[in-house]
């Protein structure tokens, strides 16, 4: 094995010349130059290249410095010239040695390394090398696919976006939240009926605790109305967007989770006009400027007067379609004026009912996806089949 008996092989050292003769000087020049091929040979990596011309090239002891101490300036006056002159071409032998095997490690110097454990010669490690890094450059390139919006969520920061441009914050809260922000203080009284129609999921085994601290998954956004009212004095003018959760059976329009915007304006002489200018606008921006809106009387228990918003059919004009169920118009959100009552639980945070007023609304942006993109299965959403998910790309 050659390289065994290359690393045995003992390290070369400079000797003190016994003489100057002729015969001498072409002996110990020719045992340098051959150490200086041998180990520059073995040269690979930057590390080596470091150590290598450390070893030749150091000022301090190396031996470049050296030939010249043991042999140049420890010679007699009289053979010194010509030491002098074989000193001067061995440098130089020296610095080239080196500046050679540097560009060689720049060059091969990591396939090297790795061909070299493998005893491959030098010539043949650059034709692999080569070979390795040769590029076809007609071959046609790695297609990577875009990832794109969910529509959900592009229907979501759609109708964010909308609010923002108005001059609404966004904010957010608890997916998981109490009994109190998610009921009690927004008017549904403890054991009242209107908290049937929010088919909720409770977590279990808090039968312990008062009943305002119990936790369950929130039904709506609207509990982050007290949170925020609770957070900034007034006047707020803020979107939420949200997950909630109710305890409903999947099929083609409903989903035991799904998403939510929530909206809330209050300041001094909000009015219902307020409330109807800022939804039909928004509706416009939506679904296009020539949709009209309607309110119809409603009910909430956080809302006083409450509303259903409606607007004329997007799809045939109010004409009658299929999406509009023959009727011309399509329900999409509730809304209402801040009920008095909410704002009591707010009251000592700038919320007088005697003071302000606001409007609030909330609206499925499932079903406002469905509406605008017409698909006609909300599980689509949820199922994650990119035939499906594509289509918006
Ligand atoms: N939270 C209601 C729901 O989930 C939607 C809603 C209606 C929100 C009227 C409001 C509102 O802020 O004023 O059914």
């Amino acid at each position: 094995m050659p390289h065994r008996d290359r690393r045995q092989r003992a390290l070369y050292t400079v000797p003190k010349l016994a003489d100057y003769t002729q015969d001498t000087l072409t002996r110990e020049t020719q045992r340098l130059l051959d150490a200086l091929a041998a180990e520059g040979a073995e040269v690979k990596t930057e590390e080596q290249l470091r150590a290598f011309r450390d070893r030749w090239l150091a000022r301090k002891n190396g031996i470049k410095t050296q030939i010249n101490d043991l042999w140049l300036k420890a010679a007699p006056m009289e053979p010194r010239r010509a030491v002098g002159q074989v000193v001067n071409g061995l440098v130089t032998q020296v610095e080239d040695a080196v500046t050679q095997r540097a560009s060689w490690v720049n060059t091969y110097g990591l396939i090297g390394a790795v061909l070299k454990e493998q005893d491959v010669p030098i010539e043949e490690a650059r034709k692999q090398r080569f070979a390795a890094e040769s590029l076809d450059v007609t071959l046609p390139g790695t297609r990577r696919s875009l990832g794109a919006e969910h529509p959900v969520i592009r229907t979501m920061n759609e109708i964010v976006g909308i609010f923002r441009n108005l001059g609404y914050s966004v904010g957010d809260g608890p997916e998981i939240e109490s009994d109190y922000y998610n009921f009690e203080s927004l008017n549904f009284p403890p054991n009242h009926p209107s908290r049937d129609t929010q088919d909720t999921l409770f977590l279990a085994g808090q039968e312990k605790r008062p009943q305002r601290e119990r936790l369950l998954l929130r039904t709506h956004t609207s509990p982050v109305q007290v949170r925020t009212m609770e957070k900034h004095a007034p006047p707020v003018r803020m979107v939420i967007p949200g997950k909630v959760h109710r305890h409903d059976t999947a099929d083609a329009t409903h989903s035991p989770i799904f998403h939510q915007v929530e909206g809330l304006a209050v300041d001094r002489n909000i009015t219902l006009c307020d409330l109807k200018g800022t939804l039909d606008h928004a509706m416009k921006e939506l679904f296009g400027s020539g949709v009209k809106t309607r309110f119809f009387p409603s009910f909430f228990p956080f809302t006083e007067p409450s509303a259903d918003v409606q607007v004329s059919c997007f799809k045939c004009g109010g004409k009658g379609c299929r999406i509009c169920k023959q009727s011309g118009w399509i329900e999409v959100l509730g809304c209402g004026m801040v009920d008095p009552n909410v704002f009591e639980f707010v009251k000592q945070n700038g919320y007088d009912p005697a003071e302000v007023s606001g409007f609030a609304f909330g609206m499925g942006i499932e079903r406002l996806a469905m509406l605008k993109f017409e698909i006609d299965d909300i599980q689509l959403f949820y199922q994650g089949d990119v035939r499906f998910l594509e289509q918006f790309a």
